[in-house]
């Protein structure tokens, strides 16, 4: 992708909380999406979609007491999304290793452009210091239209 002698490492974002694989469980891949990439940035932007299209990440009790936000740092872009207090989902139920039926949620997407999205997500029990779970991901989207160009997708959760 693009003239290797021009490329800049100082240029690149630093996504390397990802990668820590002495704590974390890392998997690697890539899906393909029959779409532009500047619509799936779109799409993971903006992170209401979740309680649309992923009804094992949506709440019972819909958007209720969600806050959300959005911050920019020079070329980066931040979505946040928190869910205080809030019945944890199924989805989290089958990850998280608690007793506690609801917790502090959030669903945070970094993106720097042109297509580089940075996941963090995670529930806290609602105690003050309570048990923590959090699953962090990286993208790169790339146009699959090109066969150099392989889009990748890491996660990352802490190891159990
Ligand atoms: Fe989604």
């Amino acid at each position: 992708m693009g003239n290797a002698d021009r490329a800049d490492a100082e240029l690149i974002p630093d996504f390397s909380p990802v990668c820590d694989e002495a704590s974390l469980r890392i998997i690697r891949g890539y899906t393909h999406v029959n779409a532009n990439y500047e619509l799936i940035s779109d799409n993971l932007l903006d992170l209401s979609h979740v309680e649309y299209l992923h009804p094992d990440f949506a709440r019972r009790e819909g958007f209720g007491n969600f806050k959300i936000g959005d911050g920019a740092d020079g070329n980066t872009i931040t979505a946040y999304l928190w869910k205080p207090n809030s019945p944890i989902t199924a989805f989290q139920r089958m990850l998280w290793d608690t007793t506690s039926e609801r917790a502090d949620s959030h669903v945070h997407m970094r993106w720097d452009p042109p297509s580089l999205l940075y996941l963090d997500t995670g529930v806290t029990e609602c105690e003050s210091a309570g048990k923590r779970w959090r699953q962090l991901s990286f993208r790169a989207l790339s146009d699959a239209r090109d066969s150099h160009n392989k889009p990748l997708f890491l996660g990352a959760r802490p190891k159990c």
